[in-house]
């Protein structure tokens, strides 16, 4: 009867797996891995049992209340009571589900809302003094919630909203989409945020319940979001594994005995998200980034990359670049002091008021500085000393090393402070004058190769092609008859040729190609060609210099020309898919369809 015990629902795969996992090496007492299928259940019992790891089991569908019942009694019975209740269990329609949107509804929220609250209802009063309740929910919760009608916002963000008034909503909310009228009531047409925000809501509501009712207890019951998690549910693209997904949990689980805090509230990271459901204002710089990364990449899953190029400390404005396809950048200015960002907020589900950041640090004296030393020379003196000891060298190498420079290059990029520096030293000469020195001592070369190696150069030519820098550049050294000048040394040189057959070994160029023909590109710059003559006097020297021909015999063998009579045409890519929505980018206009009506 005295043993400590610690369930976790749903907890055959995925997080709830990883969760039984860490709570069998810290918990203090016997973990109850539970399944709705026996057979699953114990097959994961046994994969843990072979990594020397002992869990309990005990069947659990949360959907069976007789299920939920019979286990509860079980507990209660020969432990005494449940000492951590993890309510892990959960499920989502994937995107791509062609299922009606109100058997989405139904079928979502049965199980995350209405089912995960008879586990509540059930297992609440048999919670022993200074034991530990923590629901599984979602960042999504939030955003969802954000998406709102006013009025609903209003009552979900209401300290004296009811457990009967939430599940009034709730169902609500099931029952309008079943005429499709839901949009209309004001909820968003999303069935696993609405479940969310309803858990973590409930959340709020029975921890201040407990609070009231057994204020000796010690009981400390919160929501979390575990992250976006590598499991069934999430699929593979995922950044966090279930062993990182679950150290919210887990944490929360095994908070101290004696600890007051948290409770009732919506932590993630292990750490709370300032007023859970009522916006996080005061993140730290990390978790603001990691939250809105985790964001942006939830949204839109196609987005290869996200960069995040100002930070908090510098400046009021956080400026990201989400490649969302080739030729659509989408930029994000976050607003952080005063939620009034330049972006067209409502496609983004109102996430400004989350935004609400406060430390703001002037850039002024820092500018000021520089500025004096520029003046003096005292700028240049201590850059040649610095050269001549090796101590540039050395700072370089220890700046790569410990991500500084990256991070550095990505904040001036931010504030368009690199774009000044490019400009300043175009206009005295500086720039000539270093690559110069560069091509002479070979670190040119070397650092070409670096940044070949590490993949810098590939996602410096993303992002200058993204935000136009790169055919800006061109213009102008097309205008000043740079362009020409390094043809013509390249040439020479025999650099040219190297670099043609480097590209063409490792598949740069094909891909390339591939690019320039899908945008259009391609079709433009021949056309500017043909009409400036440059195309001729190319074929010209190319017929000449028998190059042409050795070009038509390597296209031959290799099979390009025939696929380039099959692939005229690329269609445009008009629209990417975010979450459950498609977003149409033709026009430039922001619209949003679902995906089963598109
Ligand atoms: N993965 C993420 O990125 C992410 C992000 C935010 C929140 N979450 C939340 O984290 C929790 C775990 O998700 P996951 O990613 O680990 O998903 P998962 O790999 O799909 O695992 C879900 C688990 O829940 C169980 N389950 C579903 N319905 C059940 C029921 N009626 N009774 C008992 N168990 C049931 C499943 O059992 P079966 O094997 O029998 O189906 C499975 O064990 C969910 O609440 C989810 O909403 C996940």
């Amino acid at each position: 009867m005295s043993s400590r015990v610690a369930v976790v629902t749903g907890s055959n795969k995925g997080i709830g797996l990883a969760i039984v996992r860490d709570l069998c090496k810290k918990f203090p007492g016997v973990v109850y891995l539970t399944a709705r299928d026996v057979g699953r259940g114990g097959e994961a019992v046994a994969s843990l049992s072979s990594e020397g790891v002992t869990a309990m089991f005990h069947q659990l569908d949360i959907n069976d209340l007789s299920s939920i019942t019979a286990a509860a009694a079980y507990f209660k019975d020969k432990y005494g009571g449940v000492d951590v209740l993890v309510n892990n269990a959960g499920i989502a329609f994937k995107v791509a589900d062609d299922a009606p949107f109100a058997v989405q509804a139904d079928v979502t929220l049965k199980t995350n809302f209405f089912a995960t609250r008879d586990m509540l209802t059930h297992f609440l009063p048999i919670i022993k003094a200074g034991g530990r309740v923590v629901n599984v929910s979602s960042f999504v919760g939030v955003r969802t919630l954000n998406m709102c009608s006013a009025a609903l916002q209003q009552r979900f963000r209401s300290d004296d909203i009811t457990e009967d008034e939430l599940v009034t909503l709730m169902q609500q909310f099931v029952d309008k989409t079943k005429t499709a009228e839901h949009k209309q009531a004001g909820w968003p047409e999303t069935a696993y945020g609405v479940s969310k925000t309803g858990l973590t809501t409930l959340s709020m509501i029975l921890a201040r319940r407990l609070s009231k009712e057994r204020p000796n207890d010690g009981i400390l019951l919160n929501a979390c979001c575990p992250g976006w998690v590598r499991t069934d549910m999430a699929g593979p693209k995922a950044p966090k594994s279930p062993e990182e997904g679950a150290v919210t949990p887990v944490y929360l689980s095994l908070l101290p005995a004696g600890a007051t805090d948290p409770h009732g509230k919506f932590v993630s990271d292990k750490e709370v998200q300032a007023d859970g459901l009522k916006g996080c204002g005061g993140l730290s710089r990390m978790d603001f980034c990691s939250r809105l990364r985790w964001f942006i990449e939830w949204t839109f899953p196609p987005a290869g990359s996200l960069s995040i190029c100002q930070t908090l400390e510098r400046q009021p404005l956080i400026r990201c670049s989400v490649p969302l396809n080739r030729q659509v950048v989408l930029y994000l200015y976050l607003s952080v002091d005063s939620a009034a960002p330049v972006f067209p907020w409502e496609r983004f589900n109102n996430l400004a008021p989350d935004l609400r950041l406060a430390t703001v640090t002037s850039r002024t004296s820092v500018e000021r500085e520089e500025t004096r030393r520029r003046g003096t020379g005292e700028e240049e003196e201590e850059v040649k000393r610095r050269r001549g000891t090796g101590e540039e060298e050395e700072e370089v190498k220890r700046r790569r090393g410990t991500g500084e420079e990256e991070e550095e290059v990505k904040r001036r990029r931010g504030t368009g402070e690199e774009e000044e520096e490019v400009k300043r030293r175009r206009g005295t000469g500086e720039e000539e004058e270093e690559v110069k020195r560069r091509r002479g001592t070979g670190e040119e070369e070397e650092e070409v190769k670096r940044r070949r190696g590490t993949g810098e150069e590939e996602e410096e030519v993303k992002r200058r092609r993204g935000t136009g820098e790169e055919e800006e550049e061109v213009k102008r050294r097309r205008g000043t008859g740079e362009e020409e000048e390094e043809v013509k040394r390249r040439r020479g040189t025999g650099e040219e040729e190297e670099e043609v057959k480097r590209r063409r070994g490792t598949g740069e160029e094909e891909g390339e190609v591939k690019r320039r023909r899908g945008t259009g590109e391609e079709e433009e710059e021949v056309k500017r060609r043909r009409g400036t003559g440059e195309e001729e006097e190319e074929v010209k020297r190319r017929r000449g210099t028998g190059e042409e021909e050795e070009e038509v015999k390597r296209r031959r063998g290799t099979g390009e020309e025939e696929e380039e009579q099959t692939h005229i045409n690329p269609p445009h890519v008009t629209s990417v898919r975010a979450g459950g929505d498609i977003v149409d980018f033709r026009e430039r206009q922001y619209q949003t369809t679902r995906t089963v009506a598109a």
